[in-house]
């Protein structure tokens, strides 16, 4: 297995996978390596559903269609021009982001631990500890010569993925995890910002 640095520097999103099945054994140490992640006051307020189902995976890609089609159309500022939302709705009809497996990622406050006035608190602590077990999941399938994509566009249509996922009453879907072997290079593509521009030493 990599370093854990080299892990990390060199984990990019991965949108494009072969159709081989995810062992449950890789599949197992994954989401293990999730609810290892940080968890606000202990409370592991968190809930997946793993979709291995052919006919789930398909809807779930035709709706990943819609809403970034969404996305790029009615979300962002500066819309994409037609001719470059068309090519990359064509990219995703032609199998991006279809994977052997998704991984949804809810937050589940059906065990609360804080007062009802913390509502707001509670709920943002569950969002940043699923956060922490999500990049926990994209690191190890990473280490384990998978790939994956956080996806954040199911939440423009939540109910719709809902409906698809049939989560327990309560939880709130937070993010969708492409995960699957790549079918594309795999390496740090997109460059950061330069850490003066981002880190204030005091
Ligand atoms: C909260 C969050 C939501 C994201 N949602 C999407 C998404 O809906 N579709 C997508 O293609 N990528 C999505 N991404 C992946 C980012 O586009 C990607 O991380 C970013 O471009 C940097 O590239 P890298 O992951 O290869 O370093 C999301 C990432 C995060 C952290």
């Amino acid at each position: 297995m990599k370093p854990f640095l080299e892990v990390v520097m060199t984990r990019c999103s991965v949108r494009r996978f072969r159709p081989d099945p995810v062992p449950d054994d890789v599949l197992a140490k994954i989401l293990e390596a999730g609810i290892r992640a940080p968890t606000a006051g202990g409370g592991e307020q968190w809930f997946f559903i793993v979709v291995k189902d052919l006919e789930k995976r398909r809807a779930i890609h035709r709706l990943l269609l819609e809403a970034h089609r969404l996305y790029a159309s009615k979300v962002l500022r500066e819309p994409l021009p037609v001719e470059k939302l068309e090519k990359w709705m064509r990219r995703i009809e032609e199998g991006m982001y279809f994977a052997p497996i998704y991984i949804a990622a809810y937050i589940d406050l059906r065990e609360r631990l804080y007062r009802d006035e913390f509502y707001e608190f509670e709920k943002l602590m569950a969002v940043q500890s699923l956060a922490a077990a999500i990049e926990n999941m994209l690191l190890t399938a990473h280490a384990m010569g998978l790939g994956g994509v956080w996806l954040g566009v199911p939440l423009l249509l939540r109910e719709k993925f809902d409906e698809v996922l049939e989560p327990p009453p309560g939880c709130e879907l937070q993010a969708l995890i492409a995960l699957g072997y790549p079918a594309e290079e795999v390496g740090p593509r997109k460059r950061r910002k330069d850490l003066s521009k981002v880190v204030k030493m005091i």
